[in-house]
Parts: C-alpha cells; sequence; structure tokens
C-alpha cells in the first residue's frame, strides 16, 4: 500500500495489521488492526509516532516514497506503549531527527524502554505550541486517555487532530478513511475498540470533549493511531455523538447472561434467566465464558445494562473462566448496570453469593438473590431462575423509563 494523502503535504504512512488477533492481551480483534503514523511536510518534516516494531520496515519504505527518511526532522511521540513507539529506536538511527516530541511521563516512559542516551528529547507542556514552517501544531495533554503519558496533536491551519489511541478502532481493511466503510461495522469496531480500552476513563473523555468545545477546536480531519480516519463533517459528528454516548452510559434495555458450567446444569440456569427476561419484554445474549474470550461480555455491554452472571462451583469457587469474566469487567468499571448471579453446585456451591459480591464490589446494582441448583436443575430451581430474569428484566425497564 502506498502512503496515503490527507490533505496536501500530509501523509498517512502507518501499518495494517490483518493478522492480528489479540489486541493488547485483553481484547479480540477479529478483524486486525492498524498501527496508524503520520507525515507531515513542511519547513520542518515532521513525524507523528512510529509503528510496531514488526511493521518498521514498512513505514521506513512508505516514509521514503515521500521523503528521504533522513529528511524528517522532528518526530512527535503522543504515546510510548510498544504499538506506537515500537519502531522508534530504529526510526532515530536512521532519521537522525533534530528533535523528539513528547509529554513528561512520555519522556519518562522513553527513557525506561530504549537506550535514549544522545536523543534530542524535548519535553512539551500542555497546551504548548510549535512552528514546522506555515504550520503549527499545539500538544494537548490527555493523561490516562488512557496512559499517563498520552497526548494529541492538533494541527491549527489544516484542523488535523493526531488523537493516538483516543477514537482508534481495531479494523484492518485497505480502505483508510471511515467514508470508504460500512457504517455498521465502524459503530461495533468503535464499541469493541472503547468498552475494552477506553472504559474506564470514560470520565476523562467527557473532560476532553468539553474542554475541545471550549477551546473551540474545529476539525476537518481526526485521524487516530488505530483504524479508520474521520473526514467528513458527518462522521465527525457521529464519532464526538458516539464517544460522549459511550462515556455517559445511559442505561439500555438489552441484558448480557454470562455463564460457565461444568456438566451443563448451570448452561439450563442461563437459558432460564433468558426466558425470564424474555417473559418481560427484554431482549438478552448469553455467553458461555469458556467458549469466548472474556472481552465478548465487555462488547455486549456496549449495547447491554444488565450484566447477569452464572458459574458452576469448582473447588468452592466459580470456574476459572468465569473468574476471568469477573477480572476483566471490574478492571474496565463499567457503569450503570443491574444484575444478578446463579449457579449449580454438587457439594459446596460458594459460586453464586461469590459472584453476587463480585458484582456488587464492581458497582453492580444487585436486583435479585443469588440462585443456586443443586445438581439439577429441578423444576423449582428452573422457576427461580425464571424469576431472577424477570426481577432483572423489570428492574432495568424502571432504569430505561426513568
Ligand atoms: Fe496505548
Ligand atoms: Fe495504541
Amino acid at each position: 500500500m502506498k502512503p496515503v494523502l490527507l490533505k496536501d503535504d500530509i501523509y498517512w504512512v502507518g501499518a495494517v495489521d490483518y493478522n492480528l488477533r489479540n489486541f493488547h492481551r485483553y481484547s479480540r480483534s477479529p478483524q486486525g488492526s492498524t498501527y496508524n503514523a503520520y507525515i507531515v511536510k513542511d519547513q520542518k518534516n515532521v513525524l507523528f509516532d512510529t509503528v510496531d516494531e514488526e511493521y518498521c520496515d514498512e513505514l521506513l519504505k512508505r516514509i521514503s516514497e515521500i521523503m528521504d527518511p533522513t529528511e524528517i526532522d522532528y518526530i512527535v511521540c503522543n504515546h510510548m506503549e510498544k504499538d506506537h513507539a515500537g519502531s522508534i529506536e530504529r526510526i532515530v538511527e536512521v532519521c537522525r531527527p533534530e528533535k523528539i516530541f513528547c509529554s513528561a511521563m512520555g519522556e519518562k516512559s522513553m527513557k525506561a524502554q530504549f537506550n535514549t542516551e544522545g536523543w534530542p528529547i524535548q519535553v512539551v507542556k500542555d497546551g504548548e505550541r510549535l512552528n514546522i514552517g506555515k504550520r503549527n501544531i499545539t500538544f494537548l495533554e490527555t493523561r490516562m486517555l488512557h496512559w499517563p503519558d498520552s497526548m494529541v496533536s492538533y494541527l491549527e491551519e489544516d484542523k488535523v487532530l493526531f488523537s493516538n489511541d483516543a477514537f482508534g478502532q481495531n479494523v484492518a481493511t485497505s480502505s483508510r478513511f471511515v467514508d470508504e466503510y460500512d457504517r455498521t461495522l465502524l459503530s461495533h469496531a468503535m464499541k469493541d475498540y472503547y468498552y475494552n480500552i477506553i472504559l474506564p476513563y470514560s470520565p476523562l473523555v467527557l473532560k476532553t470533549v468539553e474542554r475541545i468545545g471550549k477551546l473551540g477546536l474545529q476539525f476537518d480531519i481526526i485521524a487516530p493511531d488505530h483504524g479508520l480516519i474521520f473526514r467528513t463533517q458527518d462522521d465527525i459528528k457521529f464519532l464526538f455523538d458516539t464517544y460522549v454516548e459511550m462515556a455517559t452510559q445511559p442505561y439500555k434495555l438489552r441484558a448480557v447472561i454470562a455463564f460457565e458450567s461444568l456438566w451443563g446444569a448451570t448452561k439450563k440456569m442461563a437459558y432460564a434467566v433468558g426466558d425470564g427476561l424474555q417473559s418481560v419484554g427484554v431482549p438478552f445474549t448469553i455467553i458461555d465464558a469458556q467458549e469466548n474470550h472474556c472481552s465478548m461480555v465487555m462488547n455486549e455491554l456496549a449495547d447491554s445494562s444488565a450484566l447477569i452472571l452464572g458459574s458452576s462451583t469448582r473447588n468452592n469457587m466459580p470456574l476459572v473462566n468465569m473468574l476471568g469474566v469477573i477480572a476483566n469487567v471490574k478492571g474496565l468499571k463499567p457503569k450503570n448496570l443491574v444484575g444478578a448471579a446463579f449457579g449449580s453446585y454438587g457439594w459446596s456451591g460458594e459460586s453464586p453469593k461469590m459472584i453476587n459480591d463480585e458484582l456488587v464490589a464492581m458497582g453492580v446494582e444487585v436486583v435479585a438473590e443469588p440462585v443456586k441448583a443443586y445438581f439439577g436443575p429441578n423444576e423449582a430451581e428452573l422457576k427461580a431462575c425464571f424469576e431472577l430474569g424477570q426481577k432483572v428484566g423489570l428492574a432495568l425497564k424502571e432504569k430505561v423509563n426513568a
């Protein structure tokens, strides 16, 4: 793939990783992803971010189609996680830049990861401006969105925001722009990325959006470091609207039931819970935690506000994949959820209560007592599961209609 022109003298020079399946070890990325890097040609030629180490040759090849890599004067490192900085050592060696710009935390993490002796690192402050000739760059710190070193770079005259991990999606395609891609698939990819990566920092997302409004920044292009680039006003509005909604997490009339079953009894309970939800008109999804990556539950929570978890008990604990689901959800801190727990057992039966306590600890409003089934489930136990589904469904409806 050739470099892609975004605007006069502004190019995409990144790499598409079609085969990436495990993004940062916490999210499936069934469609792969991209590592976007950008070049701006001016009196000072600037490279914004690099790519994963594996794709360094591709990056250099693309840069070479625009200019000799030694002509790069400045490198801007918006974030030092490996997918954006993995190539930095070689790029610095080849390009010999006059300056490398990053945040104060970026410098710290750069020095910890690489041998930076002799590197011309220049720390930039939040709001600092840099003239590169006809253009000016403003650096805006976006601390903890999603790392302490994260910042974004705004190209004032062209109204281009190089947004790093913010506004990204795991999409691997030959298309580079959102308007060349299907909106429904895009929306799904945005939610998948947000709910597995950005969600815990939602208050900062809202603050950043508010700050952008106050600064009166306008955008012709929003260019994230993963996935597709937004270049129409309609797509940019869609992006902000979607982000604000994902960050706000309003109640949505849908439930997710995730279970892990040793001999099939807890599975039967999960389906009975689903019947209860259906009887009060609440749509739902059922996920077998053994057969699916734990991020599936997060993907479903993008459209659901009820979390119902069930597991058999083994060695006085829930089964291990369910523990993985719980740990994953807990760390990503979703808000505005109702829920409940269930599970079968053969001798001790601690799981439902333990899951229930975990739900409470993660701030889920538990609206039904945990349901246990001894072997079974027998008719009475299935009825209890059905009623649990009904209770959660009715509580959710109340929230949605409030
Ligand atoms: Fe990152
Ligand atoms: Fe990233």
